[in-house]
């Protein structure tokens, strides 16, 4: 009989390469574990890893990310260059990149007709440098997560400069939502994302958010631009799949996102 790849081991390989040091263990250890099933060796394990790591993480932001010109930046950009600075600063995670062109838009439609007191956006990428451009009053309180603990690290010494209450943290959510209560959550362009480690991680996800309000969002194409129906695949998805106690809203297709905003009834 073979001998089962070793988890542990999977995981020191992942993370001993200076690429994916930087992500959290919790994610490396769950994929090490599901990898490692369906690998012959743990060095086949680490690289398959590596592989869904990139999907789900490197393949959105810039390989090298000089988080702490960055902040030298933040810190002595005139305030009337803020925004633009932001702005410039978002092009460096794929995500934002494709939003930024119709940011206003997009996050007028998000927050229209609610006043929510605290956010908390979900795999947020560089997400939260947008918070310059949200409709939403400067005591909102915006937590942020994501899975790259140098990001995380470079958005809590940013919020202060930016004047942001709130904070960010490092959470896996292939392990459940974080244990804490938001008027409204922002799940953005995030689902196909974890579904690359978890097929059917978006429902029991969903089912377990401690908010009366969600928007969740799905690209239009693909990172390498091709459409090829997209929006309308995961459309259909999403609504084949939404728990019962969860209504849509509102929808609306811009450009580059397709968004909805739901309910919990
Ligand atoms: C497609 S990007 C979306 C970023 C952001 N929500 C936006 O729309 O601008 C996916 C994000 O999910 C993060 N991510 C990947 N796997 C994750 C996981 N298991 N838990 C939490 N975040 C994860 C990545 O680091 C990346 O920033």
């Amino acid at each position: 009989m073979r001998k089962p790849v070793a988890a542990e081991q999977v995981a020191q390989l992942v993370q001993g390469s200076r690429k994916y040091a930087d992500i959290d263990a919790a994610l490396v250890a769950t994929l090490s574990r599901s990898e490692g099933a369906k690998a012959a060796t743990e060095k086949d394990a680490a690289k398959r890893v590596k592989r869904k790591l990139h999907q789900m993480v490197g393949a959105y932001l810039d390989a090298e990310v000089p988080f702490g010109t960055w902040l030298e930046r933040l810190r002595t950009v005139p305030e009337g260059e803020r925004a633009a600075l932001c702005k410039e600063l978002l092009g460096h995670h794929a995500s934002t990149r494709e939003r930024v062109a119709e940011l206003r838009d997009i996050y007028d439609f998000i927050f229209a007709a609610s006043a929510p007191q605290t956010v908390l956006d979900l795999a947020c990428g560089l997400n939260p440098l947008g918070r310059v451009f949200m409709p939403l009053p400067a005591q909102t309180r915006y937590l942020a997560t994501d899975v790259h603990r140098g990001l995380i690290g470079f958005l809590n010494e940013a919020f202060p400069l930016l004047g942001i209450t709130g904070h960010a943290f490092v959470h896996d959510l292939l392990s459940g939502p974080p244990a804490m209560a938001a008027d409204m959550v922002l799940l953005l362009k995030t689902l196909p994302c974890l579904e690359q480690a978890d097929r059917a991680c978006g429902r029991g996800l969903l089912s377990a958010l401690q908010a009366p309000r969600v928007v969740v969002s799905f690209p239009t194409a693909s990172l390498g631009g091709a459409k090829r129906g997209m929006q309308h695949f995961y459309q259909q998805r999403f609504l084949e799949t939404l728990p019962a106690e969860w209504s849509v809203l509102q929808t609306q297709v811009f450009a580059s996102e397709l968004v909805l905003k739901l309910q919990r009834s």
